[in-house]
């Protein structure tokens, strides 16, 4: 069932209300993006740092080229680095990420993560200094860098330019110098982070939101572990016995609950699954509605700042850049 949900950007474009995450699918990202595009996804999360770029671009021209799907009803974001946070960066790895995906523009091109890191040739993934901390940059001019982010824009190799992980007060410094407006925020996003005051500056704003983590990534830790970092004590939201409730209520599952919460509230989820019959259920929440019962309790579940789990602490020592979005744990 295909997503029947979109929001529109302010260029006019619609952005489909529901996308497919792409972060840690490693070597089932094609396999995953074919079986999601059969489904119905027209909207796909990626970022230079998730290599699934390479992935998604053979599927995507296997796509495309057969004549399966227009390019025009794609919905395909990318995310600049940490190590591209650099006004002298952004058109390198805007490029990169378009080569990767086999496509001459994406429809929304991110920054990421509002701290710039230092670049050492050959990776596209921040190093740690002598002391074990990452190598960052000084301050984020993100005045220049935004300047630069819209020449991606002028020269077509994105319909549209945003911001993830930014706060209220680092939009606002965008906004105020901005020719072209941020047309989305990508936050982490759910039931239990459910960040209602951002959201609403958004929608002032014009700014759509996208939310990841939209199912508090149970598989998160596997994560951590793997690249040798000590695992987090993760809500479980899926397990929530009130979210099971109006789960069995409506004869859905719990991913299908939360993740329709969001399309509720105006958000789009991009969940990611490599799993058939989790890419099945997660776009089949076009068919029901949650009633306003439903959503008191489920805007009751908000456990604010506590719930937030990607706090980007894998890259030891950024919380104390000067542009760290995120308020102290
Ligand atoms: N901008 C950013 O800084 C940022 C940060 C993180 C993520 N993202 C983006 O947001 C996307 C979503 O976030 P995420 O992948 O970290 O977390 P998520 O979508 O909340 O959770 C993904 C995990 O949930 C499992 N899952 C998927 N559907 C399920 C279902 N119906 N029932 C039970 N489990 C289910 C998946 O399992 P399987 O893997 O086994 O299928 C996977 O382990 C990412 O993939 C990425 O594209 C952006």
């Amino acid at each position: 069932m295909a997503a029947k949900i979109y929001l529109t950007l302010p260029c006019g474009q619609k952005m489909p209300g529901l996308g497919l995450g792409t972060f840690d699918t490693n070597e089932e990202t094609e396999a995953a993006v074919n079986t999601a595009l059969e489904l119905g996804y027209r909207h796909i999360d990626t970022a230079f740092v998730y290599d699934s770029e390479n992935g998604i671009g053979r599927a995507l021209n296997q796509w495309i080229s057969s004549g399966k799907v227009k390019r025009e009803d794609l919905f395909i974001t990318t995310k600049l680095p940490m190590v591209g946070v650099h006004p002298d960066r952004v058109e390198m790895f805007m490029k990169k990420s378009l080569e990767s995906l086999q496509l001459d523009y994406v429809d929304l091109y991110l920054i990421h993560f509002p701290v710039g890191c230092k670049l050492k040739e050959g990776t596209g993934w921040p190093y740690l200094e002598e002391n074990g901390e990452t190598a960052v940059e000084g301050k984020t001019d993100h005045v220049a860098l935004w300047k630069k982010m819209e020449e991606q824009v002028d020269a077509g190799r994105t319909k549209n330019i945003g911001l993830s992980n930014y706060n209220i007060s680092q939009i606002t410094t965008v906004l105020k110098s901005a020719r072209i407006k941020p047309a989305c925020l990508q936050v982490e996003l759910n039931v239990y982070l459910q960040q209602r005051e951002l959201v609403d500056f958004c929608k002032k704003n014009g700014i759509a939101n996208v939310a990841y983590f939209p199912l508090v990534n149970p598989s998160y830790n596997n994560f951590l572990t793997r690249i040798g970092q000590e695992p987090k004590q993760m809500p479980n939201l899926l397990g929530d016995p009130e979210v099971v409730k109006i789960a069995q209520k409506h004869s859905k599952s719990p991913a299908q609950i939360v993740l329709r919460f969001l399309v509720q509230i105006g958000v789009a989820p991009i969940p990611k699954s490599v799993i058939r019959q989790q890419l099945v259920e997660n776009i089949s929440i076009f068919d029901f509605n949650l009633d306003e019962g439903d959503m008191k309790i489920l805007r009751g579940l908000d456990k604010g700042e506590p719930a937030r789990m990607a706090r980007f602490e894998i890259f030891k020592g950024v919380d104390k850049h000067p542009d760290y979005p995120f308020p102290e744990e």
